[in-house]
Protein backbone atom coordinates (compact mmCIF):
# COMPACT_ATOMS: atom_id res chain seq x y z
CA UNK A 1 0.00 0.00 0.00
CA UNK A 2 1.71 2.75 -1.07
CA UNK A 3 -0.04 4.76 -3.91
CA UNK A 4 -3.56 5.90 -2.71
CA UNK A 5 -5.58 7.42 -5.01
CA UNK A 6 -8.24 9.70 -4.70
CA UNK A 7 -10.93 9.85 -7.10
CA UNK A 8 -14.63 11.99 -6.44
CA UNK A 9 -17.60 9.21 -6.23
CA UNK A 10 -19.76 10.90 -8.54
CA UNK A 11 -17.25 11.27 -11.75
CA UNK A 12 -17.13 8.48 -13.45
CA UNK A 13 -14.61 9.02 -15.87
CA UNK A 14 -12.29 9.94 -13.40
CA UNK A 15 -12.96 6.58 -11.57
CA UNK A 16 -12.08 4.77 -14.96
CA UNK A 17 -8.94 6.39 -15.05
CA UNK A 18 -7.78 5.36 -11.26
CA UNK A 19 -8.24 1.50 -12.73
CA UNK A 20 -5.62 2.18 -15.08
CA UNK A 21 -3.38 4.16 -12.95
CA UNK A 22 -1.00 2.17 -11.28
CA UNK A 23 -2.54 2.91 -7.97
CA UNK A 24 -2.12 0.16 -5.44
CA UNK A 25 -5.30 1.55 -3.36
CA UNK A 26 -8.22 3.47 -5.03
CA UNK A 27 -10.13 5.64 -2.33
CA UNK A 28 -13.55 6.51 -4.16
CA UNK A 29 -14.51 9.64 -2.30
CA UNK A 30 -18.56 10.05 -1.10
CA UNK A 31 -16.96 12.82 1.49
CA UNK A 32 -15.65 16.45 0.76
CA UNK A 33 -15.43 16.08 -3.13
CA UNK A 34 -18.74 15.60 -3.44
CA UNK A 35 -21.23 18.22 -2.75
CA UNK A 36 -23.93 17.68 -0.44
CA UNK A 37 -26.64 17.89 -3.86
CA UNK A 38 -24.50 14.89 -5.09
CA UNK A 39 -24.30 12.20 -2.27
CA UNK A 40 -27.07 10.20 -3.54
CA UNK A 41 -25.19 9.90 -7.12
CA UNK A 42 -22.26 9.67 -6.11
CA UNK A 43 -23.67 6.70 -4.05
CA UNK A 44 -25.04 4.85 -6.84
CA UNK A 45 -22.03 5.25 -9.04
CA UNK A 46 -19.40 4.16 -6.38
CA UNK A 47 -21.68 0.87 -5.86
CA UNK A 48 -22.01 0.13 -9.46
CA UNK A 49 -18.04 0.91 -10.14
CA UNK A 50 -17.19 -1.54 -6.88
CA UNK A 51 -19.63 -4.20 -8.46
CA UNK A 52 -18.31 -4.14 -12.28
CA UNK A 53 -14.51 -4.38 -10.56
CA UNK A 54 -14.44 -5.57 -7.07
CA UNK A 55 -12.88 -9.28 -8.66
CA UNK A 56 -10.02 -7.14 -10.40
CA UNK A 57 -6.54 -8.24 -8.40
CA UNK A 58 -5.47 -4.30 -8.40
CA UNK A 59 -5.88 -1.55 -7.82
CA UNK A 60 -7.85 -2.47 -4.31
CA UNK A 61 -11.09 -0.81 -3.95
CA UNK A 62 -11.77 1.43 -0.71
CA UNK A 63 -14.44 3.89 0.30
CA UNK A 64 -13.72 7.15 2.07
CA UNK A 65 -17.77 7.55 3.60
CA UNK A 66 -18.64 10.48 5.32
CA UNK A 67 -17.59 10.80 8.53
CA UNK A 68 -19.68 9.51 11.65
CA UNK A 69 -21.50 12.87 13.03
CA UNK A 70 -22.30 13.96 9.50
CA UNK A 71 -25.32 12.42 8.98
CA UNK A 72 -24.14 10.76 6.31
CA UNK A 73 -22.17 7.83 7.32
CA UNK A 74 -24.74 5.49 7.55
CA UNK A 75 -26.34 6.02 4.07
CA UNK A 76 -22.88 5.75 2.42
CA UNK A 77 -22.43 1.70 4.35
CA UNK A 78 -26.10 0.96 3.35
CA UNK A 79 -25.29 1.95 -0.40
CA UNK A 80 -21.95 0.71 -0.92
CA UNK A 81 -21.31 -2.39 1.00
CA UNK A 82 -23.51 -4.80 -0.35
CA UNK A 83 -21.38 -4.09 -3.10
CA UNK A 84 -18.53 -5.31 -0.82
CA UNK A 85 -15.49 -2.82 -1.29
CA UNK A 86 -11.93 -4.29 0.09
CA UNK A 87 -11.97 -1.35 3.08
CA UNK A 88 -13.61 1.54 3.97
CA UNK A 89 -11.72 5.33 4.85
CA UNK A 90 -12.96 6.81 7.73
CA UNK A 91 -12.06 10.90 7.94
CA UNK A 92 -12.31 12.91 10.62
CA UNK A 93 -12.26 10.26 13.58
CA UNK A 94 -11.86 11.63 16.72
CA UNK A 95 -9.81 8.72 18.61
CA UNK A 96 -9.91 4.96 18.49
CA UNK A 97 -14.17 4.63 19.66
CA UNK A 98 -14.78 5.98 15.88
CA UNK A 99 -13.14 3.05 14.30
CA UNK A 100 -14.06 0.32 16.91
CA UNK A 101 -18.41 2.27 16.01
CA UNK A 102 -17.39 2.06 12.44
CA UNK A 103 -15.85 -2.09 12.86
CA UNK A 104 -19.61 -2.75 14.71
CA UNK A 105 -21.33 -1.07 12.14
CA UNK A 106 -19.44 -3.04 9.13
CA UNK A 107 -20.26 -6.51 11.63
CA UNK A 108 -24.17 -5.83 10.23
CA UNK A 109 -23.62 -4.98 6.23
CA UNK A 110 -21.25 -8.05 6.07
CA UNK A 111 -24.37 -10.74 7.44
CA UNK A 112 -26.37 -9.04 5.19
CA UNK A 113 -24.26 -9.02 2.45
CA UNK A 114 -22.77 -12.69 3.22
CA UNK A 115 -19.48 -12.27 3.44
CA UNK A 116 -16.90 -13.19 6.39
CA UNK A 117 -17.38 -11.00 9.43
CA UNK A 118 -14.23 -8.97 9.26
CA UNK A 119 -13.30 -8.76 5.78
CA UNK A 120 -13.91 -5.06 5.09
CA UNK A 121 -10.56 -3.71 6.10
CA UNK A 122 -10.36 0.23 7.89
CA UNK A 123 -8.01 2.83 7.09
CA UNK A 124 -8.18 6.24 9.37
CA UNK A 125 -7.77 9.89 8.49
CA UNK A 126 -6.89 10.88 12.63
CA UNK A 127 -6.01 14.61 12.37
CA UNK A 128 -8.63 16.34 11.03
CA UNK A 129 -10.21 17.53 14.45
CA UNK A 130 -8.74 18.93 17.51
CA UNK A 131 -9.52 16.00 19.36
CA UNK A 132 -8.69 13.07 17.31
CA UNK A 133 -5.39 15.09 16.85
CA UNK A 134 -4.38 14.90 20.41
CA UNK A 135 -6.15 10.76 20.69
CA UNK A 136 -3.73 9.11 17.94
CA UNK A 137 -2.17 7.24 20.97
CA UNK A 138 -6.06 5.12 20.98
CA UNK A 139 -6.04 3.27 17.82
CA UNK A 140 -4.27 0.60 19.73
CA UNK A 141 -6.75 -2.74 19.68
CA UNK A 142 -9.35 -0.31 18.36
CA UNK A 143 -10.48 -3.10 15.73
CA UNK A 144 -8.39 -6.11 13.68
CA UNK A 145 -9.56 -4.67 10.78
CA UNK A 146 -7.82 -1.10 11.28
CA UNK A 147 -4.49 -1.29 8.53
CA UNK A 148 -3.56 2.01 8.53
CA UNK A 149 -3.76 5.43 9.62
CA UNK A 150 -3.36 8.87 7.75
CA UNK A 151 -3.58 12.44 8.86
CA UNK A 152 -4.99 15.44 6.84
CA UNK A 153 -3.26 19.62 7.45
CA UNK A 154 -6.80 21.21 5.93
CA UNK A 155 -10.03 20.34 7.68
CA UNK A 156 -7.51 20.54 10.89
CA UNK A 157 -6.89 24.23 9.66
CA UNK A 158 -10.39 24.83 9.35
CA UNK A 159 -11.06 23.36 12.95
CA UNK A 160 -8.46 25.93 14.86
CA UNK A 161 -8.71 28.48 12.52
CA UNK A 162 -5.68 28.60 11.18
CA UNK A 163 -5.23 30.58 8.20
CA UNK A 164 -2.58 27.88 6.67
CA UNK A 165 -1.21 25.23 7.64
CA UNK A 166 2.04 26.39 5.93
CA UNK A 167 4.84 29.36 6.35
CA UNK A 168 6.00 31.51 4.14
CA UNK A 169 8.78 28.76 3.03
CA UNK A 170 6.49 26.06 2.56
CA UNK A 171 7.07 24.31 5.98
CA UNK A 172 3.96 23.27 8.07
CA UNK A 173 3.90 25.22 11.68
CA UNK A 174 4.12 23.55 14.21
CA UNK A 175 0.47 22.19 14.75
CA UNK A 176 0.62 20.05 11.62
CA UNK A 177 4.18 18.88 11.89
CA UNK A 178 2.65 17.17 15.29
CA UNK A 179 -0.22 16.00 13.53
CA UNK A 180 2.04 14.91 11.31
CA UNK A 181 4.49 13.02 13.74
CA UNK A 182 1.32 11.73 15.84
CA UNK A 183 0.14 10.39 13.01
CA UNK A 184 3.81 8.43 12.70
CA UNK A 185 3.80 7.24 16.64
CA UNK A 186 -0.05 6.15 16.70
CA UNK A 187 0.27 4.11 13.86
CA UNK A 188 3.26 2.14 14.95
CA UNK A 189 1.49 1.55 18.58
CA UNK A 190 -1.12 0.30 16.94
CA UNK A 191 1.11 -1.62 14.27
CA UNK A 192 -0.54 -0.39 11.39
CA UNK A 193 1.36 1.29 8.50
CA UNK A 194 1.41 5.14 8.58
CA UNK A 195 0.28 6.97 5.33
CA UNK A 196 1.05 10.56 4.59
CA UNK A 197 -0.85 13.06 3.44
CA UNK A 198 -1.71 14.32 0.13
CA UNK A 199 -0.18 17.42 -2.04
CA UNK A 200 -2.52 19.16 -3.08
CA UNK A 201 0.05 21.21 -5.63
CA UNK A 202 -0.41 18.10 -8.54
CA UNK A 203 1.60 19.94 -11.35
CA UNK A 204 4.55 20.13 -9.08
CA UNK A 205 6.76 16.80 -9.18
CA UNK A 206 9.27 18.25 -7.65
CA UNK A 207 7.69 19.14 -4.59
CA UNK A 208 5.95 16.13 -4.74
CA UNK A 209 8.98 13.96 -4.56
CA UNK A 210 10.76 15.98 -1.56
CA UNK A 211 7.94 15.27 0.08
CA UNK A 212 7.31 11.80 -0.51
CA UNK A 213 11.36 11.24 0.28
CA UNK A 214 11.08 13.04 3.33
CA UNK A 215 7.87 10.86 4.45
CA UNK A 216 9.86 7.84 3.70
CA UNK A 217 12.52 9.05 5.89
CA UNK A 218 10.53 9.57 8.62
CA UNK A 219 8.83 6.20 9.02
CA UNK A 220 5.61 6.68 6.52
CA UNK A 221 5.24 3.61 4.00
CA UNK A 222 2.90 5.67 1.70
CA UNK A 223 1.35 8.64 0.39
CA UNK A 224 -2.04 9.37 -0.34
CA UNK A 225 -2.78 11.11 -3.56
CA UNK A 226 -5.02 13.56 -5.68
CA UNK A 227 -3.64 12.81 -9.29
CA UNK A 228 -3.04 10.09 -11.38
CA UNK A 229 0.16 11.74 -11.96
CA UNK A 230 1.69 11.62 -8.83
CA UNK A 231 1.22 8.17 -8.37
CA UNK A 232 4.68 6.96 -10.32
CA UNK A 233 6.60 9.15 -8.13
CA UNK A 234 4.81 7.56 -4.88
CA UNK A 235 5.50 4.46 -5.95
CA UNK A 236 8.97 4.55 -6.74
CA UNK A 237 9.72 6.33 -3.71
CA UNK A 238 7.66 3.84 -1.28
CA UNK A 239 9.35 0.78 -3.06
CA UNK A 240 12.38 -0.61 -1.01
CA UNK A 241 15.57 -0.13 -3.41
CA UNK A 242 17.06 -3.66 -4.00
CA UNK A 243 20.24 -2.51 -2.27
CA UNK A 244 18.04 -1.64 0.54
CA UNK A 245 16.34 -4.75 0.64
CA UNK A 246 19.71 -6.41 0.37
CA UNK A 247 21.16 -4.47 2.79
CA UNK A 248 18.22 -5.67 5.57
CA UNK A 249 18.89 -9.00 4.32
CA UNK A 250 22.27 -9.38 5.20
CA UNK A 251 22.33 -7.94 8.63
CA UNK A 252 18.84 -10.45 9.74
CA UNK A 253 21.46 -13.14 7.51
CA UNK A 254 24.43 -12.05 10.38
CA UNK A 255 21.64 -12.45 13.37
CA UNK A 256 20.34 -15.69 12.12
CA UNK A 257 24.26 -17.25 12.41
CA UNK A 258 24.93 -15.45 15.76
CA UNK A 259 21.10 -16.00 17.46
CA UNK A 260 22.86 -15.29 20.87
CA UNK A 261 24.69 -11.71 19.38
CA UNK A 262 22.88 -8.63 21.25
CA UNK A 263 25.32 -6.40 18.59
CA UNK A 264 27.24 -7.34 15.21
CA UNK A 265 29.87 -5.53 13.01
CA UNK A 266 29.32 -5.42 9.25
CA UNK A 267 31.33 -3.64 6.76
CA UNK A 268 32.90 -1.43 9.97
CA UNK A 269 29.04 -0.50 10.96
CA UNK A 270 27.71 -1.61 14.14
CA UNK A 271 23.95 -3.04 14.48
CA UNK A 272 22.42 -3.96 16.96
CA UNK A 273 18.71 -4.94 17.98
CA UNK A 274 16.46 -1.74 16.78
CA UNK A 275 18.58 -2.24 13.30
CA UNK A 276 17.68 -6.11 13.28
CA UNK A 277 13.83 -5.07 13.83
CA UNK A 278 14.01 -2.00 11.21
CA UNK A 279 15.39 -4.30 8.68
CA UNK A 280 12.81 -7.50 9.24
CA UNK A 281 9.93 -4.96 8.71
CA UNK A 282 11.33 -3.59 5.57
CA UNK A 283 11.82 -7.05 4.19
CA UNK A 284 8.02 -7.94 5.76
CA UNK A 285 6.96 -5.14 3.76
CA UNK A 286 8.49 -5.51 0.30
CA UNK A 287 7.02 -9.68 0.87
CA UNK A 288 3.29 -8.10 1.28
CA UNK A 289 3.59 -5.65 -1.61
CA UNK A 290 5.06 -8.65 -3.93
N1 LIG B 1 -8.54 10.16 -10.38
C1 LIG B 1 -8.71 9.72 -11.63
N2 LIG B 1 -8.55 10.48 -12.72
C2 LIG B 1 -8.21 11.76 -12.53
C3 LIG B 1 -8.02 12.29 -11.26
C4 LIG B 1 -8.20 11.44 -10.13
N3 LIG B 1 -8.05 11.86 -8.88
N4 LIG B 1 -7.67 13.57 -11.37
C5 LIG B 1 -7.62 13.84 -12.68
N5 LIG B 1 -7.97 12.76 -13.41
C6 LIG B 1 -8.03 12.65 -14.85
C7 LIG B 1 -8.83 13.75 -15.48
O1 LIG B 1 -10.20 13.40 -15.52
C8 LIG B 1 -8.21 13.87 -16.84
O2 LIG B 1 -8.72 12.85 -17.64
P1 LIG B 1 -8.77 13.02 -19.27
O3 LIG B 1 -7.35 13.18 -19.71
O4 LIG B 1 -9.40 11.75 -19.73
O5 LIG B 1 -9.62 14.24 -19.49
C9 LIG B 1 -6.74 13.55 -16.56
O6 LIG B 1 -6.72 12.80 -15.34
C10 LIG B 1 -5.89 14.79 -16.41
O7 LIG B 1 -6.47 15.60 -15.41
P2 LIG B 1 -6.16 17.17 -15.35
O8 LIG B 1 -6.79 17.86 -16.49
O9 LIG B 1 -4.71 17.32 -15.15
O10 LIG B 1 -6.87 17.61 -13.99
P3 LIG B 1 -8.38 18.06 -13.80
O11 LIG B 1 -8.45 19.53 -13.92
O12 LIG B 1 -9.29 17.23 -14.64
O13 LIG B 1 -8.65 17.65 -12.27
C11 LIG B 1 -8.71 17.81 -9.92
C12 LIG B 1 -8.01 18.28 -11.21
C13 LIG B 1 -7.95 18.35 -8.73
C14 LIG B 1 -10.15 18.35 -9.91
C15 LIG B 1 -8.69 16.26 -9.92
O14 LIG B 1 -7.36 15.85 -9.96
C16 LIG B 1 -9.44 15.59 -8.80
O15 LIG B 1 -10.66 15.47 -8.84
N6 LIG B 1 -8.70 15.05 -7.79
C17 LIG B 1 -9.29 14.33 -6.69
C18 LIG B 1 -9.89 15.28 -5.69
C19 LIG B 1 -10.35 14.59 -4.45
O16 LIG B 1 -10.85 13.47 -4.49
N7 LIG B 1 -10.23 15.26 -3.30
C20 LIG B 1 -10.60 14.68 -2.04
C21 LIG B 1 -9.42 14.26 -1.25
S1 LIG B 1 -8.39 15.58 -0.75
MG1 LIG C 1 -11.38 16.61 4.29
Amino acid sequence: MRSLLFVPGDSEKKLEKGLSSEADVLLIDLEDSVSADHKETARKIAADFLAANRHCPSPRLFVRINDLASGFADDDLAAVMPATPHGILLPKSNSGKDVTRLSVKLNVHEARAGIAEGSTQILAIITETAIGTLSAASYLAASERLIGLSWGAEDLSAAIGARTPRDDTGRYTDVFRLARAVTILGASAAEVAAIDTVYINYRDEEGLLRECEQAERDGFTGKLAIHPAQIPIINRTFTPSAAALAHATRIVEAFAENPSAGVIGIDGQMFDRPHLRRAQLLLNRARSTG
